[in-house]
């Protein structure tokens, strides 16, 4: 099977790298450029009053930068920071553990927080609230709820959809931020400075070539850069200028404007099953092949932004823009002509 490089699956040395990548600081953090400034404030505002800082939601399509905002704002505070998921946690005595492990000021990084159990999340109402925690001991007759004290720690929550979180859990984020696709240019500069990690010779125009197909998603960039790299180096002389990626990505198969495979079968899917639209999200995640909430979440929002498709009261709906990526003529134009 041919791998995905615009997919968010990476091999390990991939992920090595991701590290290497990752900016540790605000400075070196391109874009998102609202997000980053009420952070800064937040984390100065929170060092000044000597406190931990509140605790925080970010949410986004997958590779847009959580991870690593999550890392910086840590790093930021001088705290340590420890990392869990949503799935990971499988029962109330695992988030005890993790909670009761914490110092004074400490971040508590829980990824893909939509998929913590009910049972599991209502523990964490109290924790983040008056940073108590009720714990069970004993069984039977003896059981008795303990409560807790907590230090004051930082939750910083991920997901990549905040849709899904329930409302008891949302409101408990002091501060929540959505992070948003990139532009061409942002990536571009995300580009030249892994080029420059990496040690890799870029010119502008081949960084910009890599950035306009690369999903507005620095993780995307990243693994097209070591790609294209790779052609650089056994087809070229190392330099990756913009004829070089264009020939590279054109091996890849990486579409012209970026889209992946799933894009692209979504928006075949709504002109070709659906006559363009109007269809509502659950009969296309049916069509396709995939659950709703990521068609919503992660798909979509690329598609709308870049023009694609639609989104209205009654369903998505195809746009020009679309018929034309799959050389296709609209109903509307044919129905004119005739
Ligand atoms: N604004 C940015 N500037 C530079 N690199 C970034 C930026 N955002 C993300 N990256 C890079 O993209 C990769 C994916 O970011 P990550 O934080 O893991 O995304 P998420 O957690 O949202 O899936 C990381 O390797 C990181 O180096
Ligand atoms: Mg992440």
């Amino acid at each position: 099977m041919a791998e995905r490089l615009n997919s968010d699956v990476m091999t390990k040395p991939d992920v090595a790298l991701e590290q290497t990548l990752r900016p540790s600081a605000f400075n070196d953090f391109t874009g998102q450029a609202k997000v980053k400034d009420r952070l800064e404030i937040a984390v100065e505002a929170a060092k000044r009053r000597g406190e931990a800082l509140d605790h925080i939601l970010l949410s986004g399509p997958p590779g847009l930068g959580k991870t690593t905002i999550a890392n910086i704002l840590a790093k930021a505070m001088g705290a340590n920071v420890k990392c869990t998921s949503g799935p990971t946690i499988e029962k109330a005595s695992d988030l005890a553990g993790l909670l009761t492990n914490l110092e004074e000021g400490d971040v508590l990084f829980i990824d893909e927080i939509h998929r913590l159990q009910k049972t599991v999340e209502e523990y964490l109402y109290p924790a983040m609230e008056d940073f108590k925690l009720d714990i069970i001991i004993d069984q039977g007759p003896n059981a008795r709820s303990v409560r807790l004290n907590l230090p004051r720690f930082t939750l910083i929550g991920a997901t990549t959809r905040s849709g899904l979180l329930s409302a008891p859990l949302l409101t408990r984020f002091g501060i929540r931020e959505r992070l948003d696709y990139y532009t061409t240019e942002q990536l571009q500069r995300i580009l030249v400075r892994a080029a420059g990690l990496l040690g890799v010779a870029v010119e502008e125009a081949g960084a910009h070539e890599i950035a306009r197909r690369s999903r507005g998603t620095p993780r995307i960039a990243g693994n097209l850069l070591r790609r294209v790299r790779d052609y650089a180096e056994v087809r070229g002389d190392g330099r990756i200028t913009s004829q070089l990626a264009d020939k590279a990505l054109g091996i890849l198969e990486i579409d012209e404007n970026g889209l992946d495979e799933m894009d692209k079968r979504i928006l075949e899917t709504v002109i070709l099953k659906f006559g363009g639209g109007p269809v509502g999200v659950n009969s296309l995640a049916v069509a396709v092949g995939e659950e709703p909430d990521t068609i919503e979440e992660v798909y979509e929002p690329y598609l709308i932004m870049e023009g694609y498709l639609n989104r209205t009261a009654q369903g998505r709906i195809a746009t020009e823009r679309s018929y034309q990526k799959l050389g296709l003529k609209p109903l509307a134009a044919q129905a004119r002509l005739l």
